[in-house]
């Protein structure tokens, strides 16, 4: 039969002989999928792994931290983590456009990854936690007429760049999947569990041009709503949930006095995989409660909606 435990082993035997005494480099993005994937290598080939995490700051509240103290303290991996928000803002300053945030990103993640890799003196290989659905989505739309729907970055582009070959441990298996093997590996629950994140991270979750100011608007909301999810015992029945800090100003009132400030778009849904999805149907007391709470808390907020569209028509990021 068919087990988490013999996969991790045929995995291992896999990386070993395919990279034999090579070097291995891996680049982190903060989510589950490519710290999976280092986490398999290391146990498979040690040392010979470096993992660099480049920060473009658009994570959420926290998560770049729990990476780096994963990988340092429990695990003991040699970690890179190279800080270049400011590098990122400063190029995404006045893009506005969803594919041009993401070339952007890509681009400077390659940069940035490009450099670090060349101070550690190179490697042979290239590792990447791409997963099934990224191979389909990238695949199926290639070469037939230009339907696109978004351009993850995490699929090409470093490989060639670097003439390196790739290491892809995780490309045969689904989401479901590469959580399991993230507990068979010993990866603690609450980063196992955690909700997917996109690569250009809350980038695409502010419409418009991104700023600093923005995104901490958005952090802040984004953990109020996440933590009464969490709260209501709901945070592993739903598949992503997120806020969108719109660019729209509106009119209300607080306290005695008039405000006029940005509406806030909360999003929920479940899914299998990710291709389908279908909004969660919150009752309405635990959202008035949530949009309570963020008004109250968050300064630049003053309204709160949330989002009823499934996938398809809708995709499940607004970018
Ligand atoms: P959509 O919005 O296309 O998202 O319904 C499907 C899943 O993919 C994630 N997503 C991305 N992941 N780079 C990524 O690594 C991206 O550019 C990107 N865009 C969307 C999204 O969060 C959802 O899990």
């Amino acid at each position: 039969t068919w087990t988490m435990g013999a996969f991790r082993e045929r995995a291992i035997a896999r990386i070993r002989a395919q990279v034999g005494k090579g070097r291995v480099i891996c680049g982190l993005s903060g989510g589950v999928d490519s710290s999976v994937a280092a986490v398999l290598i290391h146990e498979a080939i040690g040392d010979q792994l470096t993992c660099v995490f480049v920060d473009h700051g658009l994570m959420r509240q926290a998560e770049a931290d729990e990476v780096v103290s994963l990988f340092r303290g429990h695990y003991n991996i040699p970690l890179v983590h190279v800080d270049a928000s400011e590098l990122f803002l400063k190029e995404l300053a006045g893009v506005e456009d969803p594919e041009a945030k993401r070339k952007t990103i890509g681009r400077l993640f390659i940069d940035v990854f490009d450099a670090e890799a060349s101070k550690v003196g190179g490697a042979d290989f290239l590792a990447q936690g791409t997963l099934y659905p990224d191979v389909i989505e990238s695949v199926s739309f290639a070469g037939g007429p230009s339907v696109t729907i978004k351009s993850h970055h995490n699929v090409g582009g470093l490989p060639e760049r670097m003439n390196m070959k790739l290491v892809e441990p995780l490309r045969d298996l689904f989401k479901d999947e590469v959580r399991a093997l993230g507990r068979e590996l010993g990866l603690p629950e609450s980063f196992v569990g955690r909700h997917p994140f996109p690569g250009p991270g809350l980038a695409i979750r502010c419409p418009g041009a991104v700023t600093r100011e923005k995104l901490d608007i958005l952090r802040q909301a984004d953990a109020i709503y996440l933590e009464e999810i969490r709260y209501a015992g709901l945070y592993d029945v739903i598949w992503q949930a997120f806020a969108v800090l719109l660019p729209v100003r509106t009119v209300g009132v607080m306290g005695d006095g008039r405000t006029y400030d940005n509406v806030l778009a909360l999003r929920a849904v479940t899914s299998v995989d990710g291709m389908t999805a279908d909004f969660y149907p919150f009752d309405m007391a635990f959202l008035g409660r949530v949009a309570t709470r963020i008004i109250n808390e968050v300064k630049g907020v003053n309204r709160v909606v949330y989002d009823v569209t499934s996938k398809p028509p809708g995709t499940i990021e607004w970018e």
